[in-house]
């Protein structure tokens, strides 16, 4: 399925945006999207009292009506960088894999595309184009043009499932994924770099008193999360306001660095009072996390690496070594070697896996941009 980006007036909107500065550009993209808010008000408010339908859910699972819909749309932000590409088409593989296996509330999946224009895996990934932020805003740091890639996934595609899924390229099915949600409770997974409580000063600019504790605001970040839609679509403006803000404040910009973004969600979702459940086992990241063991995401962002006796070198370049920075220009090669004995299963799990990925998409080493 090829989902065309069907732009029109917001990407007027954008153009115009983008022959003002960047003060002005930043001003009119938040006033677009309030404006869209406000335009689509009369659904929410539909949305917002299906809310408080006394349903009772149970993890998982809903008891009690039949009309209820407890799957969740898999919405992966991607661009289309070779780096980018190779590991989507991963992730695809094992969502494709896992997706019907008993215990799953996994719904559709889509590649919310964030380079403004299509790539060659269109055809292989259900793929929905958004556009990039306005040329300078995100000043280098790709990774804010997620929450504006939600806003626009949001208001213009015709999404079926209740839920979504807030995923990455490099995460992995390790097994079927039940909806962890739990009625208007999301659910997200807590990092441990990710504390709301120690960085009191900088996390009050942007979430005042009045508002409550600092503490409301969760240790997590856009993603893994599993969340009712018509929160995400609440939350999303925000989340590019507060983002934006913050890449804007010098200070919060040097504390928070790279994860940034990940607080602004953070932020965005307890400025909307949206508290989320925080599952351990939503997520492992190798090497820290030993085994896969009742967990359901398999995040590699960690290079992995190894000396020939099975010990952790992290830091320094092991003898046998996986990390997908190895790997920015173009995808790894098929059948990479296994890690020496005594590695932890999860280092081999991750290897397995991508190994079996890669024999098994077609026109794995051609279709790659690079
Ligand atoms: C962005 O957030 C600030 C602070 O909460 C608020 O004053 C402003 O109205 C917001 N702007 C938009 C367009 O959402
Ligand atoms: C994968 O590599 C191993 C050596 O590391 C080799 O023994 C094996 O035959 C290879 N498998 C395939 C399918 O190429």
């Amino acid at each position: 399925m090829i989902v065309k980006k069907n732009m029109g007036r917001a990407k007027s909107a954008l153009m115009l945006i983008m022959a003002l500065g960047f003060f002005f550009a930043t001003y009119n993209l938040l006033s677009m999207i309030m404006h869209n808010k406000e335009s689509n008000s009369g659904s929410w408010v539909a949305d917002g009292l299906e809310l408080f339908d006394p349903v009772l859910r149970m993890p998982g699972r809903v008891i009690g009506s039949a009309e209820s819909n407890s799957k969740f749309h898999v919405a992966l932000t991607a661009t289309d960088a070779a780096y980018s590409q190779w590991q989507c088409r991963i992730m695809y593989y094992w969502y494709k894999k896992v997706k019907d296996m008993p215990g799953s509330d996994m719904g559709k999946f889509t590649r919310i595309l964030h380079s403004g224009r299509e790539d060659q895996l269109m055809d292989e990934i259900p793929t929905f184009v958004v556009d990039p932020l306005p040329e300078g805003l995100d000043r280098g740091y790709i990774v804010l043009n997620r929450p504006w890639a939600f806003v626009q996934w949001l208001e213009k595609a015709t999404i079926e499932e209740e839920y979504i899924l807030m995923a990455e390229p490099d995460h992995l099915f390790l097994r079927p994924l039940p909806n962890l949600a739990y009625g208007t409770k999301p659910a997200g997974y807590p990092f441990f770099y990710i504390k709301p409580a120690e960085n009191k000063k900088i996390i009050r600019k942007f979430y005042p008193e009045e508002k409550g504790p600092v503490t409301d605001v969760d240790p997590i970040g856009n993603s893994p999360v599993i969340i009712h839609k018509s929160l995400l679509e609440d939350i999303a403006p925000t989340w590019v306001n507060v983002s934006l803000r913050m890449k804007d404040d010098p200070e919060t910009d040097k504390a928070f660095g790279w994860v940034l973004e990940m607080y602004a969600y953070a932020v965005a979702s307890a400025l909307h009072n949206v508290r989320h459940i925080l599952r351990k086992d939503f997520m492992l990241q190798p090497p820290w996390d030993l085994d896969t063991e009742k967990k359901f995401i398999l995040h590699y962002t960690y290079g992995c690496d190894y000396n020939l006796k099975g010990e952790l070198t992290y830091g320094k370049i092991g003898e046998w070594r996986f990390d997908k920075r190895s790997y920015l220009m173009g995808p790894p090669p098929k059948n990479l070697s296994l890690p020496p004995p005594g590695v932890p299963e999860s280092v081999v799990r991750l290897v397995k896996m991508v190994n079996e990925a890669t024999a098994n998409i077609p026109k794995w080493e051609t279709l790659n941009r690079s």
